[in-house]
């Protein structure tokens, strides 16, 4: 049986913080000195929340045709999105805001059966026992390229800070995987700026699956994590076991206004389209405003995504990774009994288009949004050899989606695909 995880298919990821306010980059921006720490923490009192629903959010969400989503609960600023007793830097004790977006958005999102996935960022640049250590405890011999939000600056370790502040990770995420219902997901991040001793794994994982044994974590966990999670470069050798791909819609993980960088609906659906035929998910962001409301191309974007997925429902769910680009110049995938393949067209054919290596005689062939049935020839192959020919089907233009259209196609038994270098025929 496949994991929730690797039928889900797409997620949306919500980087939502006080960084919409200003417009910046989510906690980086202060890190690299692009402004004073003091100037982002500004933001906190402008940060209102004043239009934030998570019923709209868990609507569009759920309208995108994702199973999962994934909330910034904390990024590596240290501003808690959720009510913690155990600093003051959150969103309900120090913004106009005054709520628990934790809260709401894990009610709204589980009451419609999407998988709750919380992302917390290791990393805290802002708590005071946070940069008390170095990477694996190496003192660097040139202290001056030290960013002080990460370790100290003059060269001395403290252990016992360090040792305080593990502790309150501990009790932050005790809050955050036990006050909300069950969580389904944890997305770390910046596990990079601490050894895995230093995170004190395996022990912390296990004291996080204590909240849920089901519990998956994401791999940004110094090699203990449960999936992988290439980040804005779609990979072009398939991930090892499970794994997600986390994308930008524009290029920025959280509201910045003066990014128009944004990638077109097709193909942010080509993208996805890539992601399943690879065995993977994608997991697409969006950056609410400080307000809370979406920006109407992303929104645009998500409902594309969802008219798109639900039309094509059956190549998606239910589905494993597909087949090689060398019988197919396009993506795939197969159904869970192996005997239906999905073939992706992801431009406007001639005449024709053609599938490789298929050993399975072939029952029908279908345009998967019109149901309309298409007919094939097959010209070569040696069958007494058992080498296949070459199949063409004949797709016309008008007979395609207006983005990524999918072939259905119905085979005799389990699907077998040809690997061989070919032959000379000896006899016939
Ligand atoms: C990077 C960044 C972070 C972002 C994350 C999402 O690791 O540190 O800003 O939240 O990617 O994948």
């Amino acid at each position: 049986m496949s994991h929730w995880f690797e039928d889900a298919k797409l997620g949306i990821f919500i980087h939502y913080g006080i960084y919409a306010v200003k417009g910046i980059a989510e906690s980086w921006s202060f890190y690299n000195k692009q402004i004073s720490y003091e100037d982002y923490m500004k933001q906190l009192n402008g940060f209102t929340a004043s239009a934030f629903d998570a019923e709209k959010w868990a609507d569009l969400i759920e309208k995108s045709g994702a199973r999962y989503a994934v909330l910034t609960t904390k990024h590596h600023d240290g501003v808690a999105l959720f009510d913690t007793k155990y600093s003051d830097l959150s969103v309900v004790k120090k913004t106009p805001a005054k709520r628990d977006i934790v809260k709401e958005y894990a009610d709204a999102v589980r009451k419609r059966g999407i998988r709750v996935g919380m992302y917390f960022s290791l990393i805290d640049w802002s708590h005071p026992d946070y940069a008390s250590v170095y990477q694996n405890g190496e003192i660097p011999e040139d202290l001056s390229a030290v960013n002080p939000f990460s370790s100290p600056v003059d060269g001395v370790e403290h252990p016992e800070k360090w040792e305080r502040f593990l502790e309150f990770n501990n009790h932050q995420l005790s809050e955050v995987l036990g006050n909300y219902g069950k969580v389904d997901l944890l997305w770390f991040d910046g596990d990079w700026e601490r050894s895995a001793k230093q995170w004190g794994l395996p022990e912390f994982k296990e004291y996080l699956k204590s909240f849920n044994p089901e519990l998956i974590i994401n791999s940004r966990l110094q090699g203990y994590g449960d999936y992988k999670t290439p980040e804005q470069g779609i990979p072009i050798t398939r991930p090892e076991g499970m794994w997600e791909f986390c994308t930008t819609i524009n290029s920025s993980w959280g509201y910045q206004p003066g990014d128009n960088h944004y990638k077109s609906l097709n193909q942010i659906i080509r993208m996805f389209c890539d992601c399943i035929s690879m065995g993977g998910n994608m997991l697409l962001d969006i950056g609410p405003k400080e307000d809370g409301t979406v920006d109407e191309r992303q929104e645009e974007i998500l409902l594309g995504l969802g008219k798109w997925v639900k039309t094509h429902e059956e190549a998606v769910f239910g589905t494993e990774e597909g087949i090689m680009n060398r019988y197919w110049l396009g993506g795939s995938t197969i159904s869970k009994d192996r005997k239906t393949l999905y073939l992706f067209v992801y431009d406007q054919p001639r005449e024709c288009v053609c599938l490789k290596g298929l050993c399975n005689k072939i029952k029908k062939i279908t345009v998967l949004h019109s149901q309309k049935e298409l007919t094939w020839e097959i010209h070569g192959g040696v069958p007494w050899f058992q080498i296949p020919g070459t199949t063409w089907i004949s797709l016309k233009p008008e007979d395609c989606h207006e983005n990524v259209t999918v072939l259905k196609l119905e085979l005799e038994g389990e699907v077998e695909m040809y690997g061989g270098s070919g032959a000379v025929v000896t006899h016939n």
